[in-house]
């Protein structure tokens, strides 16, 4: 199969100056935004993609917004030349990787850049000392970026719990990356359920004009759901951690053969992740539009999971839907 070269672009003036001279050109623009390491479950969104417009984006930009001080941005990994040779790979390739340097450096962009002080935010305390403000690796690095989308009630539940600066970074850097690339198209892995639903809202309450689609969950022959996490499981870790998806697939049998009760369905998936050795953070049955709690399963749900192996948090899901079965 022939290799086709992806374009790298690293500067946001260059990206949106392609962009706007291809759509000159009459052609639709899809995007595929990624923090790089690129597994299978990239690759689906990318070939999902390209069936919907001309020319393809694939954005490789992992985002310090979407984290917080105490979690894994310095150990988060990343192959940015073999994220190329696997695009290269692809059939079709990809027409350009958008690879930005840093999103939230402001300094070529006009007088303002870089003159905030935004040291008060988290030397704000309370009574107890404890910190006041939400506050991510952006503002810890203070480079002044104060503006974030926040989609209210979709963003709280689920990994908002866990995660407060989680979603707000994500919709943020998304909303930044949709207005530099301006796509026709974007495609969002389902197995980040909560951020698929928190970007569709986004686009239709800010009236982007994009397309947003939400791509199946690829898993591994064994049912694990591929993520650029699993690198760090352990091999007896990795085994154990088989019990999210494994006690899912079980749940949305009994489900599908009348057990109903989302209490009965949520326990029986937390007892078999906590006798696997796992610790969970949530085991949640949620309505697939509003991710609101349901007690009996009625509508379209998703079944959502977030649990630890070890160091590493994972995250799955299966959408029950009694009317397609
Ligand atoms: O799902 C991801 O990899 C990230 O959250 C995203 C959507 C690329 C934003 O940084």
């Amino acid at each position: 199969m022939e290799k086709k070269d992806p374009e790298i672009i690293t500067e946001k003036g260059l990206m949106r100056n392609w962009s706007r001279s291809m759509r000159a050109q009459g052609k639709t623009i899809g995007l595929v935004p990624t923090m790089g390491y690129l597994h299978q479950g990239h690759i689906s969104l990318i070939k999902e993609a390209r069936k919907h417009t001309d020319l393809l984006v694939v954005s490789i930009y992992v985002n310090p917004g979407q984290f917080s001080p105490n979690e894994d941005l310095s150990t988060y990994p990343s192959d940015f030349q073999g994220d190329i040779d696997k695009l290269m790979a692809l059939p079709g390739g990809v027409d350009v990787v958008f690879h930005p340097y840093d999103l939230y450096d402001y300094r070529n962009n006009g007088s303002e850049s870089g003159e905030n002080d935004t040291s008060k935010i988290f030397d704000a305390k309370d009574e107890d000392g404890r910190e006041k403000a939400v506050v991510s690796c952006i503002e810890e690095r203070q480079s002044g970026h104060e503006t974030w989308i926040r989609v209210e009630r979709l963003e709280k539940g689920l990994c908002g719990k866990s995660r407060p600066v989680f979603f707000r970074g994500v919709a943020t850097v998304v909303a930044k990356l949709f207005n530099i690339v301006e796509p026709d198209v974007a495609v969002f892995g389902k197995k980040d359920y909560q951020q698929w639903r928190i970007i569709c809202r986004m686009v239709r309450d800010l009236d982007f004009p994009i397309n947003v689609i939400g791509s199946e969950i690829v898993r591994e022959d064994d049912g694990l759901a591929m993520s650029s996490r699993n690198v760090h499981l352990s091999t007896e870790e990795r085994e154990k951690a088989l019990s999210i998806s494994m006690s899912l697939s079980r749940a949305k049998i009994a489900a599908q053969n009348g057990q109903v009760s989302c209490r009965e369905l949520q326990n029986s998936v937390i007892q078999a992740i906590q006798e696997a050795g796992g610790k969970v953070d949530y085991a949640e049955i949620i309505g697939q539009e509003n991710l609101e709690a349901v007690e009996e399963i009625k509508i379209p749900v998703v079944f959502c999971v977030a649990a630890w192996f070890g160091k590493v948090r994972l995250i799955d899901n299966m959408e029950i839907d009694m009317r397609v079965m």
